[in-house]
């Protein structure tokens, strides 16, 4: 029977919940979330708990990664749900900073940049994003010094850029990524889904048809692969779509014609006012 889940908010405590871990040869993973916790973030929880003793979830809604017009206001905050749903699952602490406990003067000065990566697809609409996620990430992984931090397979960009940060700074932890979890019909869970009216729900279906195209024409290659994606997107006039592309996963640069192996169907786009985005991976033969 695991103890009760303990909930630090401050960066001393935590780090006591850590060292006390490690005196006794424990393991830890860190899964890094900004809450409103869906199945997906489960999935995460699961995946640590079976590689770690100690498993610390944080839940930071990080002003640093949201643009002046994007939705850090209305994000969705749910702290005692997340809490309750947490413990069930027998996390050893949930990590629940304040603002100010993360950025003591208001900002950091001190920024982890994504490069030009950071740029394109998420970053073109999303100026400063990815240094953002990367600066907090950074942070979290430096006070909890994990052994293995959880990322969802949904952000697909932000767990590239992850990664890349890891190895760049060489850094001691283990990424690793975890499935999307979507629902029956095959909308990928985000905490945002909530904001869908019951229109715009069945629209949304949209992101996940359109990977499912492009899947089916894998063997014909990249063009006709986003050819039947963006049929699908311009079919259904309730989605605007922000982008569209193939890259491939190594490097998260555009796939060409010519490509065979691996390749990676990114989509993100509007719907009602809710921003969706989805990827799946694909073998063009
Ligand atoms: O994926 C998220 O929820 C956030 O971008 C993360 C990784 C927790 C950083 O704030």
């Amino acid at each position: 029977m695991p103890g009760a889940m303990q909930t630090p908010t401050t960066i001393a405590s935590v780090r006591a919940l850590v060292r006390d871990a490690r005196a006794e040869g424990k393991r830890v993973a860190l899964v890094p979330t900004m809450g409103a916790l869906h199945d997906g973030h489960v999935e995460l929880v699961r995946s640590a708990l079976e590689r770690a003793e100690v498993v610390i979830a944080s839940v930071f809604v990080n002003p640093m990664q949201f643009g002046p017009h994007e939705d850090l206001a209305r994000y969705p905050r749910t702290p005692e749900a997340d809490t309750d749903r947490l413990a069930e699952l027998g996390v050893t602490a949930v990590f629940m900073p304040s603002v100010d406990e993360m950025y003591p003067e208001g900002r950091s000065a001190t920024v982890v940049t994504a490069g030009h990566l950071g740029t394109v697809l998420e970053g073109r609409i999303r100026p400063g994003h990815f240094d953002g996620v990367l600066t907090v990430v950074a942070k979290l992984l430096s006070i909890v010094q994990p052994d293995v931090a959880v990322f969802g397979e949904k952000d697909a960009q932000q767990l590239f850029l992850v990664r890349r940060m890891v190895r760049d700074l060489n850094l001691p932890v283990d990424v690793l990524g975890v499935e999307t979890v979507r629902e029956p019909d095959g909308l990928a869970l985000s905490s945002r889904n909530r904001f869908l009216q019951p229109g715009e729900r069945a629209d949304a279906l949209a992101l996940s048809r359109a990977l499912a195209a492009a899947g089916a024409a894998a063997d014909r290659g990249v063009e006709a692969m986003l050819a039947a994606a963006q049929g699908v997107m311009q079919d259904d006039t309730g989605v605007r779509l922000d982008y569209l592309a193939i890259v491939d996963p190594r490097t998260f640069t555009g796939a060409s014609d010519e490509h065979h192996g691996p390749v990676q169907v990114l989509v993100a786009a509007r719907v009602g006012t809710v921003r969706l985005i989805d990827n799946a991976v694909f073998a063009i033969p």
